[in-house]
């Protein structure tokens, strides 16, 4: 039995040091000042819609907005492979047409319903014009 006690003592001593340790661990701490950084700013108003540049019907403008066709079109409407309907020397009133189709939802594409929305009817009766002109 003697020998026990010393342990008791050290089991005793451990068991206040861990109570102490968790207590001190439970004491509020005081709140961090308020930092700069951390502090959130109201958003600015937001800015107002866009306002779209006035078409530039001129022959260079027209040219830029033809190239926006390129891509799936070729070259000056000229396709590449045939997937895709070249529009070089196309009829100027079928694609006009066909645009305004494909703007109203009139004619079923996958990709020229939305592209067709991005034009005014003046931007693609210039495109027209330009790719009628245009040697397949
Ligand atoms: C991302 C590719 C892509 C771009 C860019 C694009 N087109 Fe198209 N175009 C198509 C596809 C694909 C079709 C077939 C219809 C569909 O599925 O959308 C088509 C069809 C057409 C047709 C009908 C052709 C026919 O034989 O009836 C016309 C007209 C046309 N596009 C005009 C234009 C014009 C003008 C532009 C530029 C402003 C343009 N496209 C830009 C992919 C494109």
């Amino acid at each position: 039995m003697k020998i026990k006690q010393p342990l008791f003592l050290i089991a005793g001593i451990s068991t206040l040091v861990a109570i102490n340790v968790g207590a001190g661990a439970q004491t509020p701490t005081p709140a961090p000042a308020a930092s700069p950084i951390l502090a959130i700013k109201p958003l600015p108003a937001p800015p107002p819609p866009p306002t779209f540049a006035p078409a530039n019907l001129t022959p260079l403008g027209v040219r830029s907005l033809a190239a926006n066709c390129a891509a799936c079109h070729g070259t000056n409407g000229n396709s590449v492979g045939g997937a895709i309907a070249g529009l070089a020397g196309m009829n100027k009133e079928y694609l006009a047409g066909q645009m305004k189709l494909f703007k109203e939802g009139k004619r079923e594409a996958t990709l020229m319903h939305q592209i067709a929305k991005g034009y005014s009817d003046a931007e693609v009766a210039a495109m027209a014009d330009f790719f009628a002109a245009q040697k397949k």
